[in-house]
């Protein structure tokens, strides 16, 4: 089945084209340029630049993929979570070709798309645990079937990437932060500082496995503000951070894999394209018996290759949405 997915939930405009699994083409239109000078994305300009960016991405995938419109058999959308002006971007514009041609639409959860989206790259076969980490999300799925997550724990705060973002503003390198803080801690010395490690005890819900990453951004801000460091000294910073983050990451992952007794782990989202969370990961798998899958960056950060490959299995299983589908900003999986 020839399947269109189209992707706008926060800062990327993006369309795809797959043919079952085989991906045609995966355009993703980026919107730093837009928000870089804010450090931070700014959601009414987000919304505007999804307007001026959707049909050319769109036309762009179908063009990429040797196909036309004609050729879609399915049109698969992003609903939410995200930025709600921007989700209806996406959405309207999926409706609108739907309702044109007579084809059938399906709305996707967006973390749905992610932990779907190392089958991409290689099939993965269920169960696997998944940390998908993200400027948006971090949280531990346990995925035993299509449509099957059940959630061990989300951060309480911050996003891990939100965090690498601040802490970037904080030293003063720009949005989006997390490739430079990344870069930057090549240089540093990741002992020279021990920022906290927050380690939470199981609240009230069912989760046992949430983070917290605040404590340890204030920490990072109290920091500089104090020590106000730059060349060697902002490198330490940036080292001393990142393995926090990391720490926290790797620690709670495999303390959830042990509860669950998973022999797979899936690392999506932005961070997973951070090369120390890269080489913790490979080499806390090899240490623990768990095979580990770092799907390619393209398939980690935001595109509308996963949204197509997660509504193709809805719309192959006969699935449908009605012309009612609407978006949410606060979508539950
Ligand atoms: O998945 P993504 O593209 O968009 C969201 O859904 O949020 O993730 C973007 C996030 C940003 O916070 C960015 O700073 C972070 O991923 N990121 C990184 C790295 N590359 C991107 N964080 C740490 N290290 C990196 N190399
Ligand atoms: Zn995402």
């Amino acid at each position: 089945m020839i399947v269109l997915g189209i992707e706008s939930s926060c800062d990327d405009t993006a369309a795809a084209v797959l043919a079952g699994r085989t991906v045609r083409a995966s355009v993703v239109a980026s919107q730093d340029a837009v928000h870089h000078k804010y450090g931070g994305i700014v959601p009414e300009l987000a919304s505007r630049s999804h307007i001026r960016a959707v049909i050319p991405v769109i036309d762009r995938a179908l063009d990429q993929a040797g196909v036309t419109l004609g050729d879609v058999e399915g049109i698969a959308v992003t609903t939410g979570p995200g930025l709600i002006g921007s989700l209806l971007v996406g959405l309207s514009v999926a409706k609108a070709i739907a309702f044109s041609r007579r084809l059938p639409l399906v709305g996707v959860n967006h973390l749905e798309g992610h932990l779907l989206s190392p089958q991409l790259d290689d099939e993965v076969p269920f169960p696997y645990l998944v940390l998908l980490v993200s400027g948006g999300h971090t949280s531990l799925y346990w995925a035993t079937a299509l449509g099957r997550y059940q959630c061990l724990g989300m951060t309480r705060d911050d996003a891990a990437g939100e965090a690498f973002d601040k802490v970037a503003k904080i030293l003063g390198l720009g949005y989006p932060g997390g490739r430079v803080i990344d870069e930057l801690a090549r240089s540093g010395q990741r002992e020279a500082i021990r920022f906290p490690r927050a380690r939470l005890k199981p609240g009230r819900s069912p989760r046992s496995f949430d983070f917290s990453f605040s404590g340890l951004k204030t920490a990072v801000w109290q920091y500089v503000r104090e020590q106000q460091p730059s060349g060697a000294a902002a490198a330490a910073v940036a080292a001393s951070f990142q393995e926090a983050v990391v720490d926290m990451l790797v620690e709670t992952t495999l303390a959830a894999a042990r509860q669950v007794g998973a022999t797979r782990l899936v690392v999506a989202g932005g961070v997973a394209a951070n090369s120390r969370l890269r080489q913790r990961v490979l080499a806390a798998g090899a240490e623990f018996g768990l095979a580990a899958h770092l799907p390619p960056l393209r398939y980690c950060t935001d595109n509308a290759a996963m949204i197509a490959y997660a509504g193709g299995c809805r719309l192959e299983l006969g699935q449908r949405d009605e012309w009612t589908l609407n978006a949410a900003a606060d979508l539950e999986l």
